[in-house]
């Protein structure tokens, strides 16, 4: 069956300075004109960028979402961002509970727990991120994750089929927790344009998170079309 919404989601991660967001979200706004309805796309910049590329998306169905965020509102918490402030700015999404967040910044369960609840509590989507490494041989999975664009900085390949079954997992999983709240769950490791179409035709898979391939104009471009 026809998917109702696609959701193309681009995580720049911290690959794109304050002059590359400028330009990739101007150079969005142009491609965005061509979007089908369908498509729900989202792009998370940087912190330092994410003014500017809200203003630059506003008039345009892309939404922009925080990388991470802090869930008290205000106060001495040196060099956190929270979810409040995110918010007032525009935007619309949040990541919470990146594998890199919880493995190079050693983030916690309860800490991902209190950024859902912050998040939640003031209205901004948070997206939730889950993974195993390929030790636990456990879920995105993180060794699925790119270094880079370059074909040696690659992750191994997650073959679409056990995605999906993956997918269907936690779909189960959450389901039985929240009843009738159907979750909406995105792929995310090493997508590339030769490989969106593939992982987007699974049944238990709404979309996808995109990384490196979602920093550059043509690659995004492609996953875009090979998408719809
Ligand atoms: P890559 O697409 O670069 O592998 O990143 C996946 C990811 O971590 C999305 O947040």
């Amino acid at each position: 069956m026809a998917k109702t919404n696609i959701y193309l989601f681009a995580n720049w991660k911290m690959y794109l300075g304050m002059a590359e967001s400028e330009k990739l979200s101007k150079d969005l706004v142009k491609f965005s004109k061509k979007l089908p309805k369908k498509i729900k796309m989202a792009v998370f910049p940087s912190a330092l960028s994410s003014t500017a590329v809200v203003k630059n998306l506003k008039k345009t169905p892309i939404a922009v979402g925080a990388q991470n965020i802090y869930f008290e509102d205000k106060g001495g918490f040196t060099g956190e961002v929270s979810a409040a402030m995110y918010k007032d700015i525009g935007s619309k999404y949040a990541l919470v509970g990146h594998s890199e967040r919880r493995h190079l910044f050693h983030e916690t369960n309860h800490e991902i727990r209190m950024k859902m609840e912050g998040a939640l509590s003031i209205g901004l989507m948070p997206v939730l991120c889950v993974g195993e490494t390929a030790q636990e041989s456990a879920y995105e999975p993180v060794w699925a994750i790119s270094k880079g664009l370059g074909v040696q900085e690659q992750g191994k390949h997650c073959d679409a089929t056990e995605a999906n079954r993956v997918h269907g997992f936690i779909k189960k999983t959450v389901l039985a927790l929240t009843k009738d709240l159907e979750p909406i769950i995105l792929f995310g490791g090493s997508v590339r344009p030769n490989t969106a179409a593939e992982y987007l035709k699974q049944s238990n898979i709404d979309g996808i998170l995109v990384g490196a391939a979602s920093t550059h104009l043509d690659s995004w471009k492609d996953i875009v079309h090979n998408a719809c």
